[in-house]
């Protein structure tokens, strides 16, 4: 049976509990192994700019892919990290993207929406995979908050698209981890701020 992006989800929201207490104390001595998404100084997720199609006021709401009837499903997940890999409660995580005509909407709030991180750290939203359009290759906006802290603006990028490489804002370290379910597609991505 296929694997579902719900079940994906809930696997992420259930196992890293453990991660997460592993990260929180991989830094507290150094005979305990560090994961293997917490390397040892990590560095801050890259910056990426906004872009034109920033718009404030985003509602409150991790559940966008209603707003695309036809686009390709599509869950997106992480953490929020401090350098030391401690998971950060209370972050504001904001996401903005294409739908799957290559179109921003500027007028409404179709795919814009936050939230703020669990106890644990996690953030997700179900939405859909945006489509590229002239002059990007493909990718969603964010924007991540620390409580207190200053404002990380990013975008996170898809492995294997042929327009990764010509794309002068892409960056590797910004790839999500993808997995493909029989749903849709499941990415994972931990921002460090
Ligand atoms: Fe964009």
């Amino acid at each position: 049976m296929p694997t579902s992006r719900r079940s994906l989800l809930i696997a992420f929201l259930t196992l890293p509990l453990i991660a997460a207490r592993t990260r929180a104390f991989a830094q507290a001595g150094p005979e305990l192994p560090l994961t293997p998404e917490c390397r040892d100084g990590d560095e801050f997720t890259l910056e990426r700019e906004a872009g034109p199609f920033f718009k404030p006021n985003s509602p409150r709401n991790r559940e966008l892919q209603a707003d695309a009837i036809g686009g390709d499903r599509m869950t997106v997940a992480g953490f929020v990290l401090d350098k030391r890999c401690r998971p950060l409660a209370g972050s504001l995580v904001e996401i903005w993207h294409a739908d799957e005509n290559g179109h921003y909407d500027s007028v409404g709030f179709r795919l814009r929406g936050h939230q703020f991180t669990d106890a644990q750290g996690r953030w997700w939203f179900n939405t859909i995979v945006p489509a590229r359009y002239p002059g990007r290759t493909r990718h969603f906006h964010f924007k991540v908050q620390r409580p207190g802290g200053r404002v990380l603006t990013t975008q996170l990028y898809f492995p294997g698209e042929p327009g990764n490489a010509g794309d002068g804002l892409f960056h590797e370290t910004l790839l999500l981890d993808m997995k493909q379910t029989g749903d849709g597609r499941f990415g994972r991505f931990d921002f460090v701020v």
